[in-house]
C-alpha cells in the first residue's frame, strides 16, 4: 500500500496514472503507457513517480501530546527514523529508550508500519557500561552535542574528552556516533567549520568509530566529509538543501527556517545540492525536523527548528527534478542511509503526483517548510 495522505492538498482530486508496483529506483510513470482504464483518457494527464520508502536518519519528535501529532504526520512519508534524545530529561539511558520507543509506537496510528530507530545522548561521565546497556536497548546510535550548541544541549559534553569510554564502547560495538558539529564558542556563521578540527580529532583517536556529521550547512564541511573515509558520512536536510540565510533574513525575518546549524549562502547551498545529487553513499537524508510551536517561534526568542517531515518528500522531489537529478533521490532517501548503519534496505514504496499545491500556514500547531508556497508534487 503506498502511505496515504489525502492531506495536503490535491491527493483526492489526483488521477493515479500510473502505479509503481515494485520500489526499485525512482521511476516516472509515462501516462500514455499506463492509462488502462479507457475512462481515464478524457481527464488531464499527470505525471507520477514511484520512490522506495524513504528514511529520514534524524527526526525530533519532542514528547507528551504534541509528540502523537508528529510521529503520525512523519510516519504519513517515511518508514522509519532516526529519533533525536534531546528531551527533557534527555534519552540517555536504556530506560528511557524503551520507554520512549513504546510511547512513540502508542502514538501511531494502527498499521502505520514506521519504525522508530532509536539513539541516546552522550553525557559527560558516560561508561561503557552505561553505553553497553543503550545498545541492548536497541539504540544504534549515540548523539553528541557540544555543550549549549543548540536546543536542550546544555549538559552536552564540552570536549570529547568527557565522554571518551563511551566512545571507545561505542567504537568496539559498532554504534554509530551522530554530531552536531557546531562549536559554540565560534561566530554564529563560522561554528560549522570551526568543529572540524574536533571532528577529526575523534577520528584519529578513535580510528574505527563510525560517525555521521548532521546538518551540513556549509561547502566546507561537505568537503571534509567527501575526502574523508567511508566511515565518515553526513546527513543533508531539505531546508539546507533548499534555502539560504538571505531567505531567512534578507527581507523580513522568517523565524520558521531559523535553525541550527543556521543557513548559509548560496554557494554553501550549491555545494550541498551537488552533494545530494553526487550519488555518493557518504551523504544521505536526515530530516531534522524540529517542530516548536508557533507562538515560540513568532516570539522574541525564538528556537531554532524547522518543521519539514509534512513537506519535505514533495519539496525534495521537486528540487531533483528542476536539477535534472531525479534518478539520484532513491539513494538519497531510501538506499544509503540504511547501507551506513547497516539495517536492511526499506520495503514498500511512496507515489508522488505532480500536482501544483500551496503548502498550508499551519500544521499541527507548527508553520512547516514550504508554508504558502506552491509545490510541484505531492502524495499520491
Ligand atoms: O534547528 C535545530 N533545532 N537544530 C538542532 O540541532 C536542534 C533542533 C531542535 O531540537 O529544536
Ligand atoms: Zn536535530
Amino acid at each position: 500500500m503506498p502511505k496515504g495522505r489525502d492531506l495536503l492538498g490535491c491527493g483526492g482530486k489526483a488521477i493515479v496514472l500510473g502505479r509503481v508496483k515494485q520500489a526499485k529506483g525512482a521511476a516516472m510513470v509515462d501516462p500514455k503507457e499506463s492509462i488502462r482504464d479507457k475512462n481515464l483518457k478524457a481527464r488531464p494527464e499527470r505525471s507520477a513517480l514511484g520512490l522506495p520508502m524513504p528514511d529520514d536518519f534524524h527526526l525530533h519528535l519532542r514528547q507528551g501530546e504534541a509528540m502523537v501529532l508528529y510521529a503520525r504526520r512523519e510516519a504519513l512519508s517515511f518508514g522509519r527514523a532516526l529519533v533525536m534524545p534531546n528531551t527533557l530529561p534527555p534519552i540517555a539511558s536504556s530506560e528511557s529508550i524503551s520507554i520512549y520507543k513504546k510511547q512513540i509506537l502508542a502514538a501511531l496510528s494502527e498499521g502505520s508500519g514506521f519504525e522508530p530507530l532509536m539513539s541516546f545522548k552522550l553525557l559527560p561521565g558516560m561508561s561503557a557500561e552505561d553505553l553497553r546497556a543503550c545498545a541492548e536497548a536497541g539504540a544504534i546510535a549515540g548523539k553528541y552535542y557540544p555543550s549549549g550548541a543548540t536546543t536542550n544541549a546544555a549538559d552536552g559534553p564540552r570536549s570529547p574528552d568527557e565522554v571518551s569510554e563511551a566512545l571507545d564502547a561505542m567504537e568496539e560495538s559498532g554504534i554509530v556516533l551522530c554530531i552536531h558539529g557546531e562549536d559554540p564558542e565560534a561566530p554564529s556563521l563560522g561554528r560549522e567549520i570551526a568543529f572540524l578540527r574536533q571532528v577529526e580529532g575523534i577520528m584519529t583517536r578513535w580510528p574505527r568509530l563510525k560517525i555521521v556529521l548532521e546538518h551540513l550547512s556549509t561547502a566546507e564541511a561537505a568537503a571534509f566529509v567527501a575526502s574523508g573515509p567511508p566511515r565518515l558520512a553526513a546527513t543533508l536536510t531539505a531546508h539546507h538543501l533548499l534555502y539560504t540565510i538571505d531567505d531567512m533574513l534578507g527581507g523580513s525575518l522568517n523565524p520558521h527556517i531559523f535553525c541550527k546549524p543556521i543557513l548559509k549562502s548560496a554557494a554553501d547551498r550549491r555545494a550541498l545540492r551537488l552533494a545530494a545529487f553526487s550519488g555518493s553513499p557518504k551523504f544521505f537524508f536526515g530530516s531534522d525536523s524540529a517542530p516548536h510551536p508557533r507562538n515560540r517561534k513568532e516570539s522574541a526568542s525564538a528556537p531554532g527548528g524547522v518543521y519539514s517531515a509534512p513537506t519535505a518528500i514533495p519539496a525534495l522531489a521537486g528540487l531533483f527534478e528542476a536539477e535534472g537529478t531525479l534518478a539520484a533521490l532513491p539513494g538519497f532517501l531510501a538506499q544509503f542511509g540504511a547501507a551506513f548503519y547497516g539495517l536492511a534496505s526499506p520495503s514498500g514504496y511512496i507515489e508522488l503526483l505532480k500536482c501544483d499545491w500551496v503548502v498550508p500556514g499551519e500544521i499541527d500547531g507548527v508553520v512547516p517548510m514550504c508554508a504558502g508556497e506552491k509545490l510541484a508534487w505531492n502524495f499520491a
